[in-house]
């Protein structure tokens, strides 16, 4: 399983912090950006991110809660990204949007909400790279992860097997040594607070890779 930490609730000496993460045996760097529309947080600027995360050595996954997707695609494709994740309910026309990002070279992910079933995003499975489940609801970090989104991804592992996807599984919100377990058919977990409130990011992550490791 592969571990793909937010920097979202990272607050002082983010430049120092985020460089810190960078060095950690992980594999790619969750970037969360919201645009107070779609989620009512707003994240900084495109500048500022870029300023922050252009130089890491990490791919970054990049998680996009906005509502003018194309136009944040534009941007954040600059970044060169490992993937960009939008979410399902922002928009009416999810495949002009697959293939926008496809077309750029990007891989495709999509996210579904808690209260969005796997049935509602069933016509994409075959066309996408990531399905981002969200175990809690958009906008902030350091919330409680809901049950729900176990089930989630263990129907999402069933279809690939059943069907031959090829599309990653991605769990995303209130993932920690406890939660962990109940994402253990995912592909990649997103750990944000967990690590990012300690100063020992280090030691964090050692805990989650033995709780997987365990298993
Ligand atoms: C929530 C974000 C998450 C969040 C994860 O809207 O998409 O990536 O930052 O943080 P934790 O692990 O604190 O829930
Ligand atoms: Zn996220």
């Amino acid at each position: 399983m592969k571990i793909s930490p937010s920097i979202l609730s990272i607050k002082e000496d983010r430049k120092l912090r985020i460089a810190l993460m960078d060095k950690q045996d992980i594999d790619y760097i969750h970037l969360d950006i919201m645009d107070g529309k779609f989620v009512m947080n707003k994240t900084q600027g495109f500048k500022e991110d870029y300023e922050e995360v252009s130089d890491l050595k990490k791919p970054l996954d990049i998680h996009i809660m906005v509502e003018d997707i194309k136009k944040y695609v534009d941007n954040y494709a600059l970044l060169k990204p490992r993937n960009i994740t939008f979410h399902y309910e922002a928009t009416k026309d999810p495949d002009s949007i697959i293939e926008y990002i496809r077309n750029k070279g990007i891989k495709v992910g999509m996210a579904i909400n808690p209260n969005t079933s796997i049935d509602s995003i069933g016509p994409y499975l075959n066309d996408i790279d990531i399905v981002l489940v969200m175990s809690v609801e958009p906008g902030k970090g350091g919330q409680k992860f809901i049950d729900s989104a176990q089930e989630k991804i263990d129907e999402l592992r069933l279809l690939k097997n059943a069907y031959k996807y090829n599309y990653e599984i991605e769990v995303d919100g209130g993932i920690n040594d406890q939660t962990v377990l109940k994402c253990l058919n995912a592909d990649i977990i997103v750990v944000g607070s967990y690590i990012t409130n300690t100063h020992d990011y280090k030691h964090q992550i050692d805990i989650i890779k033995e709780k997987i490791d365990s298993y």
